[in-house]
């Protein structure tokens, strides 16, 4: 018992250091996967505001079918090209060479991107972008330093600017220079869909997975309780 309670103990410690992650405090993404509502929300934002430059090779269109959208629903607010079709995968609209003499590197696809990533690391990500006059961008970052990727949120959030501090990140942290037209409130719940959308499409059937999850473990507790039942039957006599 005492080294099993041991070994619980470093276990933690383990888990509250790995958390920590070299320093970056990430904040925590309360998601709720089976919320439709926020998931339609996080997936309009990202053909909107992130098929310009990134891809999401994995995921089909008619894939939106499954957090309640409609196929017609799909074409009107999700297609914005007639040559795309809903069976299409998700492309962006820039060419690879292109983004890649603009930025440096070529955007990721961000079809799996939360499985790598974390929730709370994306969450975190989208919302410590800082105005950087020396970055190309003009935009730095918290968590991913020197990042390539521009601010696409600046109108919503305002501008941010970095400023030391001892609990920050990275000794870091960031201050508003020029209020956005949401309130911090409203646009860390917009970032909240994001979120949620992103690790829907790192696996778009893990509500389903979940509950056929639940009834095949209801399903075993029945035959499990069925099976003793015959197995009394059985040896009643025998004993
Ligand atoms: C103007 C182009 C552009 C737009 C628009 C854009 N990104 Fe990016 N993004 C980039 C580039 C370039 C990188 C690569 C950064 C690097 O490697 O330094 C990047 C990197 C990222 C990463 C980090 C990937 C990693 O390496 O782990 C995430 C996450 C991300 N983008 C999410 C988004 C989301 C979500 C949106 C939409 C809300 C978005 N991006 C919109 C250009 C863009």
């Amino acid at each position: 018992m005492k080294r099993i309670l041991i070994f619980l103990s470093f276990l933690s410690v383990f888990g509250l250091v790995s958390a920590a992650g070299g320093g970056y405090s990430l904040d925590r993404a309360n998601i709720d996967a089976s919320d439709a509502e926020s998931l339609q929300r996080g997936a309009k934002i990202f053909v909107d505001r992130c098929v310009s430059c990134h891809a999401a090779a994995f995921m089909r269109y008619n894939r939106l079918m499954d957090i309640g959208l409609s196929e017609s629903q799909i074409n009107q607010y999700f297609i914005t090209d007639d040559s795309v079709k809903v069976g299409d995968t998700i492309k962006s609209a820039i060419r690879a060479s292109d983004s890649k003499a603009m930025f440096g590197v070529v955007p990721p696809d961000l079809s799996v991107i939360s499985r790598s990533r974390g929730a709370d690391w994306l969450y975190t990500y989208l919302r410590t972008f800082y105005k950087d006059d020396a970055a190309t961008t003009g935009w730095n970052n918290l968590l991913f330093p020197n990042v390539a990727m521009p601010n696409v949120f600046a109108q919503e959030q305002g501008v941010l600017q970095v400023v030391q501090s001892t609990n920050g990140t990275n000794g870091l942290t960031l201050s508003v220079e020029t209020e956005g037209t949401l309130s911090a409130d409203a646009f860390d719940n917009l970032m909240l869909d994001v979120t949620n959308y992103l690790v829907f499409m790192g696996e778009p059937a893990a509500e389903k997975r979940k509950q056929i999850g639940s009834l095949v473990i209801i399903f075993l507790i029945l035959f499990a309780f069925m099976a003793w039942t015959v197995k009394r039957e059985f040896w009643k006599d025998i004993h």
